[in-house]
C-alpha cells in the first residue's frame, strides 16, 4: 500500500506575526512551519493575547471547570473534548443584562433546564444556582448592559460520541457586550427589514427546534439562504404554507382587522420575547385599541402576506418589523404602529425594571 507523502515545500504557505499581520520576510519563523512548531503553554498564552489583544466582546466568562471567573479574553477558553464542541451535545440559552438588572433570567434558566432535559445532559446544579452563577458571572464583569449566554454541556473527557466517558458537566456564562443592530446609520424601528421565504433549507425536526442546543447549523444556513434572496433572517414556511419561525426569531402578524396571530410553539423554539409580546398584546394593546384580538394557532403565509404588520421577535428586545417580504411590501411597507408601541413597552419594561420582581435580579456589584 503506498503512503500519502506531506509536501515539504515552504511555498504555498504564509506566515504571520503575533498581530496576525502577514511576515514580510515571508519566512517561516524559527524555520518552522506552523504546524511543526510545539508551543509551551505560556507561548501558547502569549501568542492567544497578542492575537486577543484589543477585541471587544466579552466581558467576563464564568467556567465551572476552571471553578471561577476569568476577564482576560486570552484564557477564556473550552475544553476541545467537551462533547459540546465535537458532538454538540451541550444547549444554551440568552438573557440580557439592562442597567445592572438581569431581565426574566428564571424563564431563560427554566427553558435551558428544559433544553438539558430534552438532551438527556445530567444537571447537578439547581435552577437557583444556576441563576446565581449567572448574576455571579455578571457582577465580576463590572458591566451594567450586556447579553448574558450559558451553556450546560455534557463536559470533557474524550472524543468519542459516548457522553459516558465525560467527566463531569460543564456550565460556561459570558457576559458579552450588546450586539447592535442599529449601527452603520440601520435602524429596524424606523427602516424595517427585507425578509425573504427559506424555501431550500430544510427546517429542524421538531426535537432539535425546541431545544436551544448547539446544533445551530440549520440556523445558519436558513440566514445564508435569506442573505442570498437579500433577507437577513429568512422567513420559514412549512410544508402546510404556514409560517414556522425565522433563523433565531419567532413571527407573528396583524390582519387588517386587528388580529394579532403567532404560531404554537410547537416544532419551533418557545420564544421567550413572543411570550412576552403575547401577554403586552393581550394587555396594553388591546386596551389602547391598537388590536382586537390575540390568538395563538398555524399561521398561513398568505394570509401574512396580506396583513398589516409581520413582526418577528427574540432577544427579549428585539421587535423586528419586516416591511417588504420576497420583495413585496407587509401593509404600507412602514413600520406599523403595533411593531412600534410592542417595541415602547419592552424597551421602557426593560430599562425601568417596570413589571414582576421575578423579572428583575438586581446584579449585585463589588463597588
Ligand atoms: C430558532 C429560534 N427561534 C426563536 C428564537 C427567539 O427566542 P427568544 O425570544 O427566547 O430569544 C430564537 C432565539 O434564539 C431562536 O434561536
Amino acid at each position: 500500500m503506498a503512503l500519502r507523502t506531506v509536501p515539504v515545500s515552504n511555498e504555498t504557505i504564509s506566515y504571520e506575526n503575533m498581530d496576525g499581520s502577514a511576515d514580510p520576510s515571508g519566512e517561516p519563523p524559527e524555520g518552522l512551519r506552523p504546524a511543526q512548531r510545539v508551543l509551551s503553554a505560556a507561548e501558547a498564552v502569549e501568542r492567544m493575547s497578542a492575537r486577543r489583544h484589543g477585541k471587544r466582546g466579552c466581558y467576563a466568562m464564568f467556567s465551572s471547570y476552571l471553578g471561577g471567573v476569568v476577564t482576560d479574553p486570552a484564557v477564556m477558553t473550552v475544553p476541545l473534548d467537551d462533547h459540546m464542541v465535537h458532538r454538540g451535545h451541550g444547549v444554551f440559552d440568552t438573557c440580557s443584562l439592562v442597567n445592572g438588572r438581569l431581565y426574566r433570567l428564571g424563564i431563560h434558566i427554566d427553558r435551558l433546564l428544559a433544553s438539558a432535559e430534552g438532551a438527556r445532559l445530567a444537571v447537578p446544579w439547581t435552577h437557583d444556582e444556576l441563576i446565581q452563577m449567572v448574576a455571579d458571572t455578571a457582577a465580576a464583569s463590572g458591566a451594567r448592559d450586556g447579553i448574558v449566554r450559558y451553556w450546560l454541556t455534557a463536559g470533557p473527557g474524550g472524543f468519542s460520541f459516548m457522553p459516558a466517558e465525560c467527566e463531569e458537566s460543564c456550565f460556561y456564562c459570558v457576559v458579552l457586550d450588546p450586539m447592535s443592530f442599529g449601527s452603520g446609520g440601520f435602524d429596524p424601528m424606523v427602516d424595517g427589514f427585507r425578509e425573504s421565504t427559506v424555501r431550500n433549507t430544510p427546517m429542524k425536526p421538531p426535537l432539535l427546534a425546541q431545544i436551544k442546543s448547539n446544533n445551530y447549523l440549520l440556523n445558519v444556513l436558513t440566514h445564508l439562504e435569506a442573505t442570498d434572496d437579500g433577507g437577513t433572517f429568512g422567513i420559514i414556511v412549512n410544508d402546510d404554507g404556514c409560517i414556522a419561525e425565522a433563523c433565531v426569531l419567532n413571527v407573528c402578524s396583524i390582519s387588517t382587522d386587528g388580529v394579532f396571530v403567532t404560531p404554537p410553539f410547537e416544532g419551533i423554539l418557545h420564544g421567550t420575547t413572543m411570550r412576552r409580546l403575547l401577554d403586552l398584546a393581550r394587555g396594553p394593546l388591546c386596551d389602547e385599541g391598537l388590536l382586537r384580538e390575540v390568538q395563538q394557532r398555524p399561521l398561513r403565509a398568505d394570509e401574512a402576506r396580506v396583513g398589516t404588520e409581520l413582526i418577528m421577535s427574540g432577544g427579549d428586545t428585539h421587535v423586528f418589523p419586516v416591511v417588504e417580504w420576497d420583495g413585496v411590501p407587509i401593509g404600507d411597507g412602514t413600520v406599523g404602529p403595533v411593531a412600534k408601541r410592542l417595541h415602547e413597552l419592552i424597551t421602557s419594561e426593560t430599562e425601568a425594571g417596570d413589571g414582576s420582581p421575578d423579572d428583575f435580579i438586581e446584579v449585585q456589584y463589588r463597588n
